[in-house]
C-alpha cells in the first residue's frame, strides 16, 4: 500500500477530460500532490485515469501515488460536499483545480442555459462546498476566449474581457465570481487564511503525453483543428478539410492561434498551485483586490491554420488536401498570448516545440486510431 499521507490533496474537477487528465499526470509526477478527480464521465473516459496511473508508475516506480476518482456531477451540490467530507478526516482537500465545464463555443449559442447552469452554477456550488470545508485555494480553468477580439497582439492580461460567445461569458463570469469571493474573504480573514484564486487563461492546447498513452479523445467529429487533422490522417474522418477563411489580416490570410503543448499547459497548473502555496504572487494584493490573480498560459507565438496543416503533414506524413471556405462565425483573426507575466511570476514557459506537439499528437493518434479502447 502506497503511503500518501504526506501528499497535499488536490481536487481536480473534470480530471478525466483532455486537459484534466494531463493535469492529473503532472500533479502525480511532482510526488507532492495527490489528485482526487471528480467527473460526471459524460464527455470523458475513466480509462484516461488508468493511463495516468500507469504513466506515474512508469516514471516513478511501483510506489507512485495513484489518482482517485469519484463520479460526481457539479450540478449536485450534495455530491460535491460528500467528497470534501470523505477526505476531511485525512487533513482535508488542500486545493481545487477546476476544469469541469461544457466547452463548445458554437453549442453554447444553441443551449446557453445548459452552459450557464453547468459552468457558472457548477462553479458556485463548488466554491460553496470549498468555503464550507475550509478549502481556500482554487485554480480556475479559463480561456483566451474571454478577450473576444483583442485590440493588442500579443494579448496582455490587462486586455479588457469582452467575450463574444455564451461559453466565453461563462468563463469571464466565473473569473469575476472567484475574484469577488477572494475580495470578500480578504475583508474578513488574515492573508494566510483568506481564499486564494488563480485563473489560468488557456490559449490553444494541442498534442498528447509523449508516452502515447494519454491524449485527446473527442466524442464525435472533432470541431477543433488539431484533433481533426490527426483523425483525418489516421483515416477516422473523411479527409475533406475545410479552412475557414483566407481573407483575415494575417500573413497567409488564415487565422492565427497560439498553440501550446498540453503538457506545458498542464505543468502551468502545477506552477499555479506551487505559487499559491508560496504566496509571492499575492505580494501586491490586499483586502480591496482580494488574493486573486489571472495569467495567460500560451507560448507567445502565433501559428496560422496553414502552418498547422503543414506541421501535421510533417508529423504524420499525410498529404492533406483542403478547400478554402467562408469564415466560421465567432472566429477572430489572431489570438496570440503575451505570456510574460506567467513567465515572470509563475516561472511558466511553454517550451515544447511545434514539432514535438504534432509528433506527440500523432504518436497518440496512430496508437489509438479509434480512441482509447482501440489500442
Ligand atoms: C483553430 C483555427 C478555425 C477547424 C476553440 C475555442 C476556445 C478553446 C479552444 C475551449 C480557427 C480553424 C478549425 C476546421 C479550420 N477552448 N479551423 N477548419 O476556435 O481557436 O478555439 O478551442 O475550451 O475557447 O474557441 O480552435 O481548433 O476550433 O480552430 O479552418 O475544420 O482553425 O477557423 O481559425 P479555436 P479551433
Amino acid at each position: 500500500m502506497v503511503d500518501t499521507s504526506s501528499l497535499k490533496k488536490v481536487l481536480v474537477t473534470g480530471g478525466l477530460g483532455y486537459i484534466g487528465s494531463h493535469v492529473v499526470v503532472s500533479l502525480l509526477l511532482t510526488g507532492k500532490y495527490l489528485p482526487i478527480v471528480i467527473d460526471n464521465c459524460h464527455n470523458a473516459y475513466p480509462e484516461a485515469l488508468k493511463r495516468c496511473a500507469e504513466i506515474a508508475r512508469d516514471e516513478l516506480g511501483p510506489d507512485a501515488p495513484q489518482p482517485l476518482l469519484r463520479q460526481v456531477d457539479l450540478r449536485e451540490a450534495s455530491a460535491i460536499d460528500k467528497v470534501f467530507d470523505e477526505f476531511a478526516a485525512e487533513g482535508g482537500i488542500w486545493a481545487v483545480v477546476h476544469l469541469a465545464a461544457l466547452k463548445a463555443v458554437g453549442e453554447s449559442g444553441e443551449i446557453p442555459l445548459a452552459y450557464y447552469r453547468v459552468n457558472v452554477g457548477g462553479s458556485i456550488s463548488l466554491m460553496e462546498a470549498m468555503e464550507k470545508h475550509n478549502c481556500k485555494n482554487l485554480v480556475f480553468s479559463s480561456s483566451a476566449t474571454v478577450y473576444g477580439t483583442p485590440k493588442i497582439i500579443p494579448i496582455p492580461e490587462t486586455s479588457p474581457l469582452q467575450p463574444e460567445s455564451a461559453y466565453g461569458r461563462t468563463k469571464a463570469m466565473v473569473e469575476q465570481i472567484l475574484k469577488d469571493v477572494c475580495v470578500a474573504s480578504a475583508g474578513k480573514e488574515s492573508k494566510d487564511a483568506a481564499f486564494k484564486g488563480v485563473s489560468v487563461r488557456y490559449f490553444n492546447p494541442a498534442g498528447a503525453h509523449p508516452s502515447g498513452k494519454l491524449g485527446e479523445e473527442p466524442m464525435g467529429k472533432p470541431g477543433n483543428l488539431l484533433p481533426l487533422l490527426a483523425q483525418m490522417a489516421v483515416g477516422r474522418q473523411k479527409p475533406d478539410l475545410k479552412v475557414f477563411g483566407d481573407d483575415y489580416p494575417t500573413p497567409d490570410g488564415t487565422c492565427v492561434r497560439d498553440y501550446l503543448h498540453v503538457m506545458d499547459l498542464a505543468h502551468g497548473h502545477v506552477l499555479a498551485l506551487d505559487a499559491i502555496a508560496k504566496g509571492d504572487i499575492f505580494a501586491n494584493c490586499d483586502k480591496s483586490t482580494g488574493y486573486y490573480r489571472a495569467f495567460n498560459l500560451g507560448k507567445g507565438k502565433g501559428m496560422s491554420v496553414l502552418n498547422m496543416v503543414e506541421a501535421m503533414r510533417k508529423a504524420s506524413g499525410f498529404d492533406y488536401k483542403y478547400e478554402i471556405v467562408g469564415r466560421r462565425v465567432g472566429d477572430v483573426p489572431d489570438l496570440t498570448a503575451d505570456p510574460a507575466l506567467a513567465e515572470k511570476e509563475l516561472g511558466f514557459r511553454a517550451d515544447r516545440t511545434l514539432d514535438e506537439m504534432c509528433r506527440d499528437l500523432w504518436n497518440f493518434q496512430s496508437k489509438h486510431p479509434n480512441g482509447y479502447l482501440s489500442s
